[in-house]
């Protein structure tokens, strides 16, 4: 084959690696915008060259016709997440598009590769359309955490540096450090509940906060000066503590007031 047809063959899938980056992009940004937590942290993309793609069908004996069909990487993405809990969130998104059909997946998170490799792959079937028309394709999107991509990348160097043969001693620090890898992601799902649980009492401080100030504001109208005043010093007192249940049992009791001037003025 020569490298004219190669072109030919691998343009729909930059075209693929293209659309697929500005799509999980874009999601991105669509959490970011609407102030909410975003599964995705990070976004690669790119197609294997023509020199891997060779070297692989040989390797898998694959004959030049039958790789598209056979080799489903040829097409590439990688999303990388700040938290282990954040994988399947994004796996879910990606099962529940339409322009995104999973054909194969592999847990290597839960089922770690020997060589302590974790990550989780889907293959998907894409349409692309060119000059040519629609063109149906597979990319095969890699998912895993910051600290597992970490492992893999290294990993992957000392492949390449060792010709695919890594001599023991450094293949059990490599263990170690897979095992290293799932403690610290492990550690950080706790601290990602501390985020979320600092994130949801900020909100309702927020909400307390709020419904004292609507509560002053309409005692004004209806309470004389000094109880006011005595009001406003005992909330500053409370918020300047930050205790979330005294400011709670401040809004209850700022309710009976306002309840029992509401009451007054029915009379
Ligand atoms: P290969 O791509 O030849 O491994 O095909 P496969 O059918 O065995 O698929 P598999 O899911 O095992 O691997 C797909 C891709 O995941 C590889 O091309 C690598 O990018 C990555 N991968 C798999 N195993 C390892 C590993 O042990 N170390 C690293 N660094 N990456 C791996
Ligand atoms: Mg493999």
């Amino acid at each position: 084959m020569d490298i004219q047809l190669w072109r030919e063959i691998l343009d729909p899938y930059f075209l693929a690696v293209d659309e697929l980056k500005v799509k999980f992009q874009h999601l991105k940004s669509e959490y970011n915008n609407a102030g909410e937590y975003c599964p995705i942290d990070q976004i690669e993309g790119r197609v294997k060259s023509i020199a891997s793609i060779i070297e692989k069908a040989q390797k898998k004996d694959i004959p030049l016709d039958e790789i598209e069909d056979r080799l489903v990487d040829i097409a590439g993405i990688r999303i990388i997440c700040q938290f282990v809990e954040d994988i399947q969130t994004v796996v879910n998104i990606i099962k529940n598009r339409v322009d995104m059909n999973v054909i194969q997946e592999k847990d290597y998170i839960t089922n770690s590769k020997p060589s302590g490799y974790r990550s989780y792959h889907l293959i998907i079937e894409y349409l692309v359309h060119t000059t040519k028309g629609a063109k149906k394709l597979k990319a095969e999107i890699q998912i895993r955490t910051l600290a597992m991509d970490f492992w893999a990348t290294i990993e992957h160097s000392l492949q390449y540096k060792y010709k695919y043969n890594i001599p023991q001693t450094i293949k059990t620090r490599l263990s170690n450090a897979a095992n290293a890898i799932i403690v610290l992601d492990n550690e950080m799902a706790a601290v990602r509940d501390e985020i979320m649980d600092a994130q949801d009492s900020l909100q309702l401080k927020d909400n307390i906060v709020s419904d004292i100030l609507t509560n002053v504001q309409n005692l004004y109208k209806v309470a004389n000066k000094r109880e006011i005043i005595k009001i406003q010093d005992e909330f500053l007192k409370i918020y300047k503590d930050g205790d979330l249940y005294e400011l709670e049992k401040f809004r209850k009791e700022l309710d009976i007031i306002s309840e029992s001037y509401r009451a007054q003025s029915l009379m």
